[in-house]
């Protein structure tokens, strides 16, 4: 986060606030989030992309009331992708209109409450769903706007993208075999449907625009097919969210202008090249926004120097507060941040309290070689993909997430208590 910095006693501050503070106050494992870096980030997003685009945030990555009430402040748009995301958004007051509903396998009760609540747009990701969203719509006498997510063909990896004919994967409709001309067919022929565009999504934690340029490409060049088959021009088209963020020194994200221009650029150039007039772009963020706004604050229990190999530091959280080590071999840092420390660096593990040796926080790291019981770590760039995947393995309860903000702190969502988990167990 961009006021977190460590004093001249070695202490960390964030928003001016010392963590040892935050650790008393609040406990440990924690997620600590700077507000002032999300509402900052939500503003470059919205500013990079003008009056002519929209910005959804991708609610997955991290959702609460008082992130919906941020973004609806900062004047960004909402993708939800299940029912209990749809709830969060409605209950914090975002306007349904502001709404994006996603997913590969609504509900028929949930496509019904998107319908009725009036969100801006469902997007539409089967066959069967462009049937079950037009008789939502009709039989509560309204026209849905929709979007039909299209599987482009390209696989984005981290760093690169390889195209393949048809995309082995369970999202959205082929363009490969004029499935999604057909999809696009069927949308237009049904009264409860209006159909305002096409909508792709390539994959996550993406640094090479290079995937994007052939994604819009190809997105560009259907909305041509529908206008020489059908004589209409949709006027929207969706690119997704995926742009990468700095888990670790190497990783060199692009900022929100770099990418608002390059994707304008690319897709001003395809609608020109197929005559078409360029239609209103709209990107979804999730990572991008509210990844390197948190971090994650633990304390060390235990330390277990394994001769020859490495060090085992384990802290009071693990793989159910932050499951992305174990499940996408994902990188992370650590710094000791309750002192200052001049020991020499050493190899160390941070690990968690789980019982599985892959409960891993961080794979490598240096940490200083007096690292003891009791001290403070932070794992940086925990806000997105953290809280919103933790479990409760193991019966942990799920640590709380506290925003800072103009030297202020408040829990925004609160840890989780013995009595939560019993709550649900009614046996
Ligand atoms: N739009 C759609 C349709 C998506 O499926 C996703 C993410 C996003 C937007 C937002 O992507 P972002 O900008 O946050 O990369 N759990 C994984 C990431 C899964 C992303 C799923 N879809 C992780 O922790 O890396």
């Amino acid at each position: 986060a961009r006021t977190v910095e460590r004093g001249a006693d070695g202490v960390v501050r964030v928003g001016g606030i010392e963590v040892t503070r935050l650790a008393e106050e609040f406990g440990t494992p924690a997620y600590i989030l700077d507000e002032s870096d999300f509402r900052a980030r939500c503003r470059a997003w919205a500013e990079a992309f003008g009056p002519d685009a929209d910005v959804f945030y991708a609610g997955k990555a991290f959702l609460s009331r008082a992130v919906v009430r941020w973004l609806t402040e900062e004047g960004l748009n909402l993708d939800v992708c299940s029912g209990g995301e749809l709830t969060t958004a409605l209950d914090a007051g975002m306007p349904a209109e502001r709404i994006a509903f996603h997913g590969n396998n609504k509900s028929d009760a949930e496509i019904r409450r998107a319908v009725e609540t009036g969100v801006g747009r469902i997007v539409l990701d089967s066959f069967q769903e462009i049937v079950r969203v037009a008789h939502a719509a009709q039989s509560l006498g309204v026209r849905q706007r929709v979007q039909i997510r299209v599987t482009v063909g390209v696989e984005a990896h981290t760093h690169e993208f390889i195209a393949t004919a048809h995309e082995d994967q369970k999202f959205g409709i082929a363009l490969a075999g004029g499935q999604a001309a057909e999809a696009v067919r069927r949308a237009l022929s049904l009264d409860g449907l209006e159909l305002i565009g096409v909508h792709s999504h390539i994959g996550s934690q993406i640094f090479d625009m290079a995937g994007f340029e052939v994604s819009a490409r190809r997105v560009v060049q259907l909305l041509a097919q529908v206008r020489d088959e059908h004589g209409v021009e949709l006027p929207e088209i969706d690119l997704g969210g995926g742009l990468g963020i700095a888990y670790t020194p190497d990783d060199d994200p692009r900022e929100p202008h770099e990418i608002a221009k390059a994707l304008r650029d690319i897709v001003s150039r395809e609608c020109e090249a197929a005559g078409l007039a360029t239609p209103r772009i709209s990107v979804e963020p999730g990572r991008a926004i509210v990844g390197p706004t948190a971090f994650t604050l633990y304390e060390v229990g235990t330390v277990k120097p394994l001769e020859g190999l490495r060090t085992y530091v384990s802290v009071d959280g693990g793989m159910s507060d932050n499951i992305r080590t174990a499940l996408y071999d994902a990188e992370y840092t650590v710094a000791l941040v309750s002192r200052a420390s001049d020991a020499g660096p050493m190899l160390s593990r941070v690990v968690g309290k789980h019982c599985e040796s892959g409960d891993i926080v961080v794979k490598d790291a240096f940490l200083p070689e007096d690292v003891a019981p009791g001290d403070l770590l932070a794992v940086p760039a925990t806000g997105a993909y953290c809280r919103s995947m933790a479990s409760n393995y193991n019966h942990a309860l799920r640590p709380p997430v506290v925003a800072v903000g103009d030297g202020q702190t408040r829990v925004i969502v609160r840890r989780e208590t013995e009595e939560d988990l019993l709550r649900l167990d009614v046996g």
